[in-house]
């Protein structure tokens, strides 16, 4: 196992559509255990294979608290099939755009379909903190980042603020 980097914005995979995987193969399994150790160690809640640069459709989560028993949850090829009309307001933050957090509005409840490292379906309905992290890091797979629901005024504020961290950390 190996924590593998985490890519900061602007790197281009993030807005980058990832494929789906076809087999589950020791790679893969490979790939979510490094994810899971990676995710526990920055930390976060929740981890997509793009943000460490692999381009596949996998997901690590734990919705748990500090003072609550690990929940780990890997899915592949996750596909959202049901989102509610009441929503939820969320101060989120994503670990390739760090020490920055705002309010997202997203539905409150989400269903969604997956593999887990068997290879076995899943469906599972999704409530509170869960369904935010699924929503977060299914948007990852589709290159769609947290700042994309804020104003364009933060969201070019952040981007730029990224863009010259990453000019001075070339230079
Ligand atoms: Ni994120």
């Amino acid at each position: 196992m190996a924590i593998r980097p985490i890519l900061h914005i602007p790197t281009p995979c993030l807005r980058e559509v990832a494929k789906p995987v076809g087999e589950i193969t020791d790679e893969i399994k490979v790939l979510v255990k490094d994810m899971f150790e990676t995710m526990y160690d920055a930390p976060g809640v929740g981890l997509a294979a793009p943000q460490i640069g692999v381009m596949h459709r996998v997901i690590v989560m734990d919705p748990a608290g500090e003072e609550e028993e690990p929940r780990p949850l890997a899915m592949i090829n996750p596909e959202i099939i049901w989102l509610s009309a009441e929503l939820r307001v969320h101060q989120e933050g994503c670990l390739s755009i760090p020490e920055y957090y705002e309010d997202v509005e997203r539905p409150d409840v989400c269903k969604v379909e997956f593999l887990d490292e068997q290879g076995e379906s899943h469906e599972l309905t999704c409530e509170g903190l869960l369904s935010t992290i699924v929503q977060h890091e299914v948007d990852h797979l589709d290159g769609k980042l947290f700042i994309d629901y804020l104003s364009r005024l933060k969201r070019d504020r952040v981007i730029k603020k990224f863009q010259k961290i990453a000019k001075r950390a070339a230079s």
